[in-house]
C-alpha cells in the first residue's frame, strides 16, 4: 500500500511564511510522500520560494514538486527551485523521480503541462506561428509523457503536473476558459504509457475527481478545491483504494489567483 500526499496551488506569497507549518509536522504518519502539483507561489519571486521552503524544511517525507504557470511569471523559477532544493524538495520538470516504498518501487512522472483544450473543442496545430508554438508546446510534453511512461519500470507510476489531462476536473469552471486548463493530449498520452494515479492542479474552481478515457484515476488537487493541506491517496495493486483528507478545520482560499 502506498500513501500519497498531494495538493497543488497553495500560492505562497512572500507573508504566507507558516500558513502550512503546523499540518506538516507527523506528515510520515499519514504518508510515504508530499506532491506539490504547482503554482506554488503567487508572481514566481525567489522571495516567495523562499517562504515555501522555510515550511517545507520540517516534512519527513519526501517532497516532489512541479512548478505551474505563477512560478514562471517573474521569470526566477531557478532561483525558487534552489531555495525548494535547499531544504531536500525534488522539483521535477519533465522528468522523473524513482522512490521505494516497503519494498515498491514508486515513479513519480513530473511536468507542467500545458493547455489547448478538449475532444471537439481544441486548438490545432495549423494556420499562425503563434497557434502552432502554442499546441506543439503541449505536444511536446504529450510525447514526452508518453515515451516515459513507456519506459518507467516501476511497481506504482504517478503522473504529477499542474494542467488538467481531463475535462471531468474542470466541471464548475467557465467553459469558454477550458483550453487555457488542460488538454487531452497529455490523457492520451497518459492511457498510451500507462499510470496509477494522476495529481493536477490549477482548476481552482473544478472538482476533485475524474479519470482519463482509459480509466486512470485524476484527481485536482488545487487547495481552493480539497480546502485542505493536502489529500492522501492511497494505491494498492486493486488501484485507487480511497481518499482522505486532512484531519484538520478546512482551510480559507490561498490567495486571489484565480488558476
Ligand atoms: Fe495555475
Ligand atoms: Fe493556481
Amino acid at each position: 500500500m502506498i500513501r500519497v500526499a498531494g495538493v497543488g496551488d497553495v500560492h505562497y506569497g512572500k507573508d504566507s511564511r507558516g500558513r502550512l507549518a503546523p499540518y506538516l509536522d507527523g506528515l510520515d504518519r499519514v504518508a510515504d510522500v508530499y506532491l506539490l502539483a504547482g503554482d506554488l507561489t503567487q508572481v514566481g519571486s525567489v522571495e516567495e520560494g523562499r517562504a515555501l521552503a522555510d515550511d517545507l524544511r520540517r516534512v519527513s517525507v519526501p517532497v516532489i514538486a512541479v512548478f505551474g504557470n505563477h512560478d514562471f511569471h517573474s521569470g526566477q523559477e531557478s532561483g525558487i527551485r534552489a531555495s525548494l532544493e535547499g531544504v531536500g524538495v525534488k522539483v521535477l520538470e519533465q522528468s522523473s523521480s524513482l522512490l521505494e516504498v516497503r519494498g515498491k518501487s514508486v515513479g513519480i512522472v513530473g511536468l507542467k503541462g500545458f493547455g489547448g483544450g478538449f475532444w471537439g473543442a481544441c486548438a490545432t496545430d495549423f494556420g499562425e506561428a503563434e497557434m502552432k508554438s502554442f499546441v506543439r508546446t503541449t505536444k511536446r510534453q504529450a510525447e514526452w509523457l508518453r515515451e516515459r511512461l513507456r519506459s518507467l519500470n516501476a511497481d506504482y507510476k504517478i503522473v504529477l503536473m499542474h494542467y488538467s489531462p481531463v475535462s471531468d476536473t474542470l466541471a464548475g469552471e467557465k467553459k469558454e476558459i477550458y483550453p487555457f486548463l488542460g488538454s487531452y493530449l497529455l490523457a492520451e498520452a497518459i492511457d498510451a504509457g500507462g499510470a496509477d494515479l494522476v495529481l493536477h492542479g490549477h482548476a481552482h474552481h473544478g472538482i476533485e475527481k475524474g479519470a482519463t478515457p482509459g480509466g486512470v484515476p485524476v484527481r485536482n488537487v488545487a487547495m481552493p478545491v480539497i480546502r485542505h493541506p493536502f489529500n492522501v491517496y492511497t494505491l494498492n495493486k486493486g488501484g485507487l483504494v480511497q481518499a482522505h483528507p486532512h484531519p484538520a478545520a478546512a482551510l480559507a482560499e490561498p490567495g486571489e489567483a484565480d488558476m
